[in-house]
C-alpha cells in the first residue's frame, strides 16, 4: 500500500507534491521520490521518511508545473533510494508511480532485458516504465500506456509523465485505489482523497479497468481500450483522519476489514487453479546445495505470529512427516537449544524487528539451521538475516493489535507447507515413494486458499453490521463488556486460536482472558466455571479429524453443567454445540489448517468492540508498543 500524488496546473508542482506526501504517509514510509517535467524528467529520491525527502529537495529544488511523486511501502526490492518510485525507462523520458504488486514483471523484465533495456531497479514497477517505453512512438502517450497495461498481471494504481508530451498525467487504475482531483485551472491524482484535501473536495474516482488523460485544461476517461467513460463528480464528505482510516473509526477495525486484499495480496501469482504448483521465490530458487534435506523444522516467535507459529507446526508436522516445534522466541535464545542437523528454522515477525525474534534467528542460524523468514515489513531487520522467506504483502498494519498480519502468515505456512512438500518429495521421497500430500489433496488445499478471503468476506458482512450495529459480535460484546474474565477453549488447530482470541481481549480491552486447550480443563482450570465465566468454545466439524469434534463437544458439555456461558463458534449449520451454547457465531466450512483464519475474524471484531464499548482507542492500547524492539 503505498502513496502517490500528482499534478498538473499553474504552480510549482512540487510543494503540492510533498504536501500530498506528507498526507499520504501512514500508507507507507520507507522511502519517497519526486519527478517533475521541466526541460526533460528531474528526480530527487530519499529513503525513509518524508522529511528526508523534503530535507533533500531544500539542496536541490525541483521546478516545474507538472510532477508526480511517490510514498513507498515497499514490497519488490529492499527500501533504496534505487529502489524508491518515481521509476523511468532507459532513457529518461518517461516516470512512473504505482501502488500494487505486478505478479508477471520477472517474465517482462526478462524478455525486456533481451531487447536491450537495462534496469537499475529491483522493483516490479520499473517494468512499466520499460514496458511504456517499448511502445512510445513519440506520440500519444496514453496509447504506449495502454499497451504496456495490457501485458500486466497484477495491480496497479499508477501515474505516468513523459517528457515528449510534457502538458499531460496518464493515471490508470486496476486493484489499486486512485482519484482525481478536479479544480480550476488545475487537477490533482491520488491514491487517496487525503491528499486532495487542501486544494479541492471534488473528486472523480476511477474503478478497476479505466485511466485518464489529465491536462490543466480538463481530463478525458476511458478505458484500458481507449473507450471514453463518462465519470461524475463527486463531493468528498470525509475529514483527513476519516480518509486515513478509509471511513472506519479505527485502524484496528480497517485491517480487520482489509484481510480478504491481503490474503488475495499473498496469494497473488503464488498459486493457481487446478494446479499443484506453489510458486515462492525461497523454494523455487531451491535451497543451497548443503540443505540437502530438512529433517526438523523449528518455528521461531512472540505473541500473535507465535500463535500463527503454532497452526503452522500443526499442519507441517503432520504433512511433512518430520518433528516440527513452534517456540517462544524468548524462551528459545535463553535455553541452551539443541538443533539437529538438517534443521529448518522459520522465524515468523509482522513488523521483522521483535528483539527476541531477532535473537532466537541468529541462535538458529548460529547452531546451523537453514533460516527462512515470515515477514510483513520489506527489508526489515528480520528479513534481511535470513536466508530465504516470504513477504506477506499485507500492507502497513498501524493497529498495535495484530490481525490481518495473522491471518496472512496462517496463509503463508498452508504456502509454505505445500512448497516444501515438492521440495522434500525430492530430496527425501517417503520410504513407500508416494507424496507427502497427494495431488488431489494439493488440489483441495490451492482450492481453500483461493477461495478464503470471500469465505471471510462472508464473515464480516454476517457477523458485525458496521451500520446497524446489531451483528451477533456487537450483540455478544454489549452483554459482556463489563466481564472481568474470559475463557477461550480450542484444540488442534484451534488451540492457538484459543490463544489469539484471549490475546486479542487482553490487548485492547483489559479484560482479564485466558486461552486455553479444551482438553486441558479438566486437568484445573474447570474450577473457574461458573455463571460469570464467558467461555468461547471454538469447535469447527473437523472433516480429517471427526473424532475431535465430538471430544470438545464433551468439553462443552462439561462448561455448560458446570453453569458455563458458552460463545461458540461454530461452522454454518452446526446441530449440536450451537445447541448447548448461548451465543453462536458461524463461520463457513473449509480445511481444518484454514479454519483458524475465519474463526479468528469474529474473535478480533469481539475484542474490538467490547474495547470501544469500554471507551479504549483499540489501535493504542496501553502499555504496548507496535513492535518489541527491546528485551
Ligand atoms: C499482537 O496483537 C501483539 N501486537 C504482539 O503480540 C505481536 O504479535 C508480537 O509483539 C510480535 O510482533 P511481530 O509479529 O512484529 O514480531
Amino acid at each position: 500500500m503505498c502513496g502517490i500524488v500528482g499534478y498538473i496546473g499553474s504552480r510549482e508542482a512540487t510543494p503540492v507534491l510533498l504536501d500530498g506526501l506528507k498526507r499520504l504517509e501512514y500508507r507507507g514510509y520507507d522511502s519517497a521520490g519526486i519527478a517533475t517535467v521541466s526541460d526533460g524528467i528531474n528526480i530527487i529520491k530519499a529513503v525513509g521518511r518524508i522529511a528526508a525527502l523534503e530535507k533533500k529537495l531544500l539542496d536541490n529544488s525541483l521546478f516545474g508545473t507538472v510532477g508526480i511523486a511517490h510514498t513507498r511501502w515497499a514490497t519488490h526490492g529492499e527500501p533504496s533510494e534505487v529502489n524508491a518510485h518515481p521509476h523511468t525507462d532507459s532513457e529518461g523520458n518517461i516516470a512512473i508511480a504505482h501502488n500494487g504488486i505486478i505478479e508477471n514483471y520477472r517474465s517482462l523484465k526478462q524478455l525486456l532485458q533481451k531487447e536491450g533495456h537495462t534496469f537499475r531497479s529491483a522493483t516490479d514497477t520499473e517494468v512499466i516504465a520499460h514496458l511504456i517505453e517499448r511502445y512510445y512512438e513519440g506520440r500519444d502517450f496514453e496509447i504506449a500506456v495502454q499497451k504496456a497495461l495490457a501485458q500486466l498481471e497484477g495491480t496497479y494504481g499508477l501515474v505516468a509523465i513523459c517528457t515528449k508530451e510534457p502538458k499531460k498525467l496518464v493515471v490508470a487504475r486496476n486493484g489499486s485505489p486512485i482519484v482525481i482531483g478536479v479544480a480550476q485551472g488545475e487537477f490533482f491524482v491520488a491514491s487517496d482523497a487525503a491528499a486532495l484535501l487542501p486544494y479541492t473536495r471534488n473528486v472523480v474516482y476511477l474503478e478497476d479497468g479505466e485511466m485518464a488523460v489529465v491536462t490543466k485544461d480538463g481530463y478525458r476517461t476511458m478505458t484500458l481500450d481507449n473507450k471514453d467513460v463518462k465519470k461524475e463528480v463527486e463531493k468528498i464528505t470525509w475529514d483527513l483522519e476519516m480518509i486515513e482510516k478509509g471511513g472506519f473509526p479505527h485502524f484496528m477495525l480497517k485491517e480487520i476489514y482489509e484481510q480478504p486484499q491481503s490474503i488475495r495480496n499473498l496469494l497473488g501469482g503464488k498459486i493457481k487453479k487446478n494446479e499443484t504448483d506453489v510458486r515462492m521465490r525461497c523454494l523455487q530458487n531451491g535451497f543451497p546445495e548443503h540443505v540437502s534435506r530438512i529433517d526438523a523444522i523449528k518455528i521461531l516467535a512472540c505473541g500473535t505470529s507465535w500463535h500463527a507459529g503454532l497452526v503452522g507446526a500443526f499442519l507441517m508436522e503432520k504433512l511433512l512427516k518430520v518433528p516440527v516445534t513452534c517456540e517462544q522466541a524468548s524462551e528459545f535464545r535463553y535455553r541452551q537449544p539443541v538443533m539437529v542437523p538438517n534443521s529448518l528454522a522459520v522465524s515468523v515477525s509482522q513488523s521483522g524487528e521483535t528483539a527476541d525474534t531477532k535473537g532466537a534467528a541468529q541462535l538458529a542460524k548460529k547452531l546451523g539451521a537453514y533460516s527462512m523468514g515470515i515477514v510483513n515489513v520489506v527489508g526489515s531487520t528480520i528479513a534481511r538475516m535470513v536466508d530465504g522467506g516470504v513477504y506477506l504483502h499485507a500492507g502497513p498494519e498501524i493497529g498495535v493489535a495484530s490481525t490481518k498480519a495473522f491471518s496472512s502468515q496462517v496463509v503463508a505456512f498452508s504456502l509454505l507447507n505445500l512448497g516444501l512438500s515438492h521440495f522434500m518429495d525430492q530430496r527425501q521421497p517417503l520410504a513407500d515413494g508416494t507424496k507427502r500430500i497427494p495431488d488431489k489433496d494439493a488440489l483441495k488445499i490451492v482450492h481453500e486458499l483461493l477461495s478464503l478471503p470471500e469465505k471471510i468476506e462472508r464473515v464480516l458482512q454476517t457477523v458485525y453490521h458496521k451500520d446497524t450495529g446489531d451483528g451477533i459480535v456487537q450483540q455478544i460484546a454489549r452483554e459482556y463488556k463489563n466481564t472481568n474474565n474470559f475463557l477461550y477453549l480450542g484444540r488442534g488447530y484451534n488451540y492457538p486460536i484459543a490463544l489469539e482470541g484471549a490475546l486479542k481481549l487482553k490487548e485492547i480491552s483489559y479484560i482479564h482472558a485466558e486461552g486455553y486447550s479444551a482438553a486441558e480443563m479438566k486437568h484445573g482450570p474447570i474450577a473457574l466455571i461458573d455463571r460469570n465465566m464467558p467461555v468461547v468454545i471454538i469447535a469447527p466439524h473437523d472433516s480429517e479429524e471427526p473424532e475431535s469434534y465430538k471430544k470438545i463437544a464433551s468439553n462443552a458439555e462439561e462448561v455448560r453443567a458446570r453453569g458455563g456461558r458458552i460463545i461458540a463458534v461454530v461452522n454454518e449449520g452446526d446441530d449440536e454445540i450451537s445447541k448447548m451454547a448461548e451465543w453462536v457465531i458461524e463461520v463457513p466450512n473449509t480445511l481444518a489448517h484454514l479454519v483458524p483464519v475465519l474463526a479468528t475474524v469474529p474473535l478480533q471484531l469481539l475484542a474490538y468492540e467490547i474495547a470501544v464499548l469500554r471507551g479504549h482507542d483499540p489501535d493504542k492500547p496501553r502499555n504496548l508498543a507496535k513492535s518489541v524492539t527491546v528485551e
